[in-house]
């Protein structure tokens, strides 16, 4: 039986964080077991932000690298470089004549941006960005798309494009499913609670990076805001103690133990002694994979190589795709 197809992506904007795995890539690891998966190094989405001084081309051989330094394996998934695969960017035009002004203004993600950087200098790909996603998702016939809970209504909106495609050209498409975890799909910000953990955030102590070190997890959890109820009791409610939830939910990602089985375990303890053994769990979990990296990030001809296989693969799904989506709409006779 043919295997359902998965695909995501992440961008290679900065160094990834606890957030990035524990929402994503902790599912793609598990999902490479089952499915045809293909994970994306969207290059493409990145330049929408220009930052200074930074080197791409690095940034997209450290993603690569942490793909594989948390387990995913090439020969099991199709790894690729998006702006390597020309159909992304083909199709992301025809998908633009297919969605509205009014639902990309709508992107919860757009007006943040918008908020971010006061109005001032914001280019149309940030605008356009979601439907550059649609396409990349799109156009390998995708069945599911892990994700964390940030990227739901970019989702949603590729999913009402499919349709609104298929409904006038019959059915081209797969509507994709996005797979968002219960627990974990919305790390937050260590110290600012009220906003998810971005490797683009300016304030370091707001996020763990893969490659943390050692002395600063201990620093960064023991900083993290809990919450200032009376009780200090440690227990799992992410509307009223989001501080104490987002802590326990990293201990239960990382260690796969159920939060009310941590809860009951730190009974009448303090605060303190769960950031305590959370930064413990860190330290150990990470710890293999920066050594898996740290072991492959100078092999850039392995790394190199790698991409190059990736590319092919996708690009001959891709083409394929492609090919009959511009036959239906009357592009090739
Ligand atoms: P990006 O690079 O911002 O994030 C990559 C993945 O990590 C998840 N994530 C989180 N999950 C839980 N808690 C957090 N704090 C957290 N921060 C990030 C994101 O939800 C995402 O799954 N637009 C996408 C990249 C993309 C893509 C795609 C994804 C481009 N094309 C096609 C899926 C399918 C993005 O910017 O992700």
């Amino acid at each position: 039986m043919k295997k359902n197809i998965v695909f995501s992506g992440i961008q290679p904007s900065g160094k990834l964080t606890i957030g990035n795995y524990i929402g994503a890539i902790k599912q793609w690891v598990k999902m490479q077991n089952k499915y045809n998966c293909f994970f994306c190094i969207v290059d493409l989405h990145t330049i929408t932000l220009k930052k200074k001084n930074f080197d791409l081309n690095n940034a997209i051989l450290d993603t690569l690298s942490i793909y594989l330094a948390c387990g995913i394996n090439p020969k099991k998934s199709v790894i690729f470089i998006q702006s390597h695969i020309s159909e992304h960017t083909q199709l992301s035009w025809i998908l633009n004549c297919y969605s509205y002004y009014g639902e990309l203004k709508r992107m919860t993600q757009f007006k943040n941006k918008l908020i971010k950087y006061n109005f001032k200098n914001i280019n149309s790909g940030i605008f356009f960005y979601p439907i550059l996603m649609a396409s990349d998702i799109l156009l390998y016939q995708t069945s599911y798309v892990p994700i964390g809970e940030d990227q739901k209504q970019h989702i949603e909106l590729c999913r009402n494009i499919a349709n609104r495609f298929n409904n006038n050209y019959g059915n081209i498409f797969n509507i994709p499913k996005p797979c968002i975890l219960k627990y974990g799909s919305k790390i937050l910000s260590l110290q600012e609670t009220k906003k998810k953990m971005s490797k683009s955030d300016n304030n370091y102590n707001n996020i763990i990076y893969l490659l943390e070190k050692k002395e600063n997890i201990f620093k960064k959890i023991k900083l993290a805001k809990t919450d200032s109820d009376k009780t200090r009791k440690i227990k799992y409610d992410i509307i009223n103690k989001p501080g104490i939830s987002n802590i326990l939910n990293i201990f239960a990602s990382l260690t796969g133990e159920k939060i009310t089985n941590i809860v009951k375990n730190f009974n009448g303890k303090m605060y303190n002694d769960l950031k305590y053994e959370t930064s413990k769990v860190l330290i150990y979990f990470l710890e293999k994979i920066q050594e898996n990296y740290y072991n492959i990030r100078n092999k850039e001809s392995f790394l190199k190589d790698i991409i190059y296989d990736g590319n092919i693969k996708a690009k001959k799904i891709a083409k394929i795709n492609f090919l009959k989506i511009k036959k239906k709409i009357n592009l090739l006779k």
